[in-house]
């Protein structure tokens, strides 16, 4: 297979590795666990509501009745709630891969806090970064990779997180689109301080390009868009593909065995198509306010990522 090619529905055998997946009740998240277990992975579907974990939990086994997984709550607006999800992690084992998901997509109108922090930010990004950094050792353990997801939105609008709270000039659009810029950032920031300090352990980042639940087939209790939603999102279908489709790119950056941590995934077309290498927006490869926001976050999660003592471990 030529170095850009990839199958996404004959993706490589995934027998014996571990993933965890964020938000993964509906949507993208429901979608990459769908096609990571069907690869004979073990997955780690994860959320905040237990009723709606059940029932991915039931659609992923009618779609792979011999499928490896459990469920775990996991809030990310939470970090309790992230701690504790993440020491339950770490106690049960292995850990090839984090999918970083999770994500509020239509914010409030009106600034919210969740945790004293702009509740967008607290959701998309400050929770995946605590995450992350609590499963640095098990990620380390077995050589992993984790996979922040961006959006093709930081391309078209320069929202970057210099004010991460959003403390002035609240809107649900800059809320949303910085909280992209913050995770590509952060992906990209990762790889460069992960490779710094030898932790053998890639970051990287992909982004499903323009993924509607209209566009994608219903599934009892993950995807019952209305008739309307239908009938909306089919009017986009030149420019638009199904969640389905948007998870590929988050898959082949997790389980890529020549995808290389620094790099960017997304649809051949940018809003839709097969996966393939992408380039982040050039305002979030600027590592200066990426470092400024790295310690932004270590301030507010109060969450430091141990890059020496899991080096140690793992030479
Ligand atoms: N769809 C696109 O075109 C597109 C484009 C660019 C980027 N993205 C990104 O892709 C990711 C998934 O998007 P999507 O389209 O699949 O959205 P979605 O269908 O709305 O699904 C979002 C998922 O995140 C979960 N979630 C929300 N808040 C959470 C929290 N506090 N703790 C844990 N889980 C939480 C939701 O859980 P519940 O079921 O409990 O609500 C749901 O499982 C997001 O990060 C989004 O920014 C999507």
């Amino acid at each position: 297979m030529a170095r850009d090619e990839w199958d996404p529905r004959n993706l490589p055998d995934l027998t014996g590795r571990a993933y965890l997946v964020t938000g993964a009740t509906r949507g993208l998240g429901y979608f990459s666990c769908e096609q990571l277990a069907g690869a004979g992975a073990h997955v780690l579907l994860t959320g905040r509501n237990p009723n709606r974990l059940v029932l991915a939990k039931e659609a992923v086994r009618r779609t792979h009745p011999d499928a490896s997984i459990e469920t775990l709550l996991l809030d990310t607006s939470n970090l309790g709630s992230v701690r504790a999800a993440a020491a339950t992690v770490r106690a049960r084992g292995r850990l090839d891969g984090l999918l970083m998901n999770a994500g509020i997509v239509h914010p409030p109108k009106t600034r919210e806090l969740a945790g004293g922090h702009e509740k967008v930010f607290a959701t998309n990004v400050l929770g995946h970064f605590a995450l992350a950094g609590e499963l640095l050792t098990p990620l380390a353990a077995a050589r992993g990779r984790m996979v922040w997801v961006g959006s093709m939105a930081t391309s078209l609008w320069k929202h970057l997180p210099t004010d991460p709270d959003l403390v002035e000039g609240y809107t649900p659009w800059r809320a949303y689109v910085q909280s992209k810029a913050a995770t590509t950032m952060l992906a990209l920031e990762a790889d460069r301080r992960l490779k710094a300090h030898s932790v053998p352990v890639e970051s990287l980042v992909a982004h499903p390009g323009y993924s509607t639940s209209g566009r994608t087939r219903g599934i009892r209790g993950v995807n019952e868009p209305t008739r309307l939603t239908r009938f909306v999102d089919n009017l986009q279908a030149a420019f638009t593909q199904g969640k389905d489709e948007g998870a590929w790119a988050l898959v082949r950056a997790l389980t890529d065995p020549r995808a290389e941590g620094g790099s960017m995934y997304g649809p051949a077309q940018l809003a839709r198509g097969l996966p393939r290498r992408a380039t982040p927006a050039r305002l979030t490869r600027d590592s200066g306010l990426s470092a400024d926001l790295w310690r932004a976050c270590e301030t507010a999660t109060h969450v430091r990522w141990p890059f020496e003592r899991v080096r140690r471990v793992a030479s």
